[in-house]
């Protein structure tokens, strides 16, 4: 199992490759406000398609260097908008390569924390409980509690971060109880060793 070491380490997602995406000015917005105690990596999603005929030992580079940081990381950030009242493509395709080897990913256990961001006020509800049946069908360790879900977020956002406060008392309280999460996994290193 994976063990703390420092301060926590945390892997950032966003569901949109726009350039001046709310989702990724959202993790931006919580990278800034966590900091010093801990760190948001943010992990590129230009993969390519899922192939399994590419995928084992072999698999293109850029998914390899995906799911080492995923390996490395103390857990997972995952923001996104709702596409289609769905995962964004981009998304559903990067969590497909993480998920595998079946029953080795990297994913498995580790503790997951899903944003869903939208101009509407629904703030994509629909694309989160997406996300999280497809985290739970890999072994994830979904973070629990009030769900994340920022609408509006078009009023919320400035200069490509995310200024509101509310919303970011929020989303901050839901990265603790995911850092809490890695810890539990750090205390059972401890019982087990
Ligand atoms: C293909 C597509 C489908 C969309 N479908 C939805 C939707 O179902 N629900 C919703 O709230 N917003 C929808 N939107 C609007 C997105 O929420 C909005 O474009 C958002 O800003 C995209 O996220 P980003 O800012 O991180 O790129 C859609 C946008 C696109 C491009």
């Amino acid at each position: 199992m994976h063990k703390i070491v420092g301060k926590p380490r945390l892997v950032g997602m966003a569901g949109s490759l726009r350039r001046s995406s709310y989702s990724s000015a959202v993790l931006s917005g919580l990278r800034e406000n966590l900091l010093p105690a801990a760190q948001i990596e943010t992990c590129d999603l230009r993969l390519p398609l899922y192939n399994e005929d590419e995928d084992g030992p072999a698999a293109p580079e850029e998914v390899r260097t995906f799911r080492e940081a995923i390996w490395a990381s103390d857990g997972v950030v995952i923001v996104t908008p709702e596409y289609n009242h769905g995962i964004p493509g981009v998304l559903k395709n990067a969590l497909d390569w993480a998920s595998r080897p079946f029953g080795e990913s990297a994913l498995i256990d580790k503790p997951v924390l899903v944003i869903s961001v939208s101009p509407a006020f629904t703030g994509g509800v629909r694309a989160q409980a997406q996300v999280n049946e497809t985290l739970l069908a890999i072994g994830a360790g979904i973070v629990t509690g009030p769900q994340v879900v920022i609408g509006s977020i078009t009023g919320k956002i400035q200069d490509g971060l995310l200024v509101d406060g509310e919303s970011l008392r929020f989303a901050l309280g839901a990265l603790d109880r995911l850092i809490a999460m890695s810890r539990n996994d750090r205390t059972s290193q401890r019982l087990l060793a």
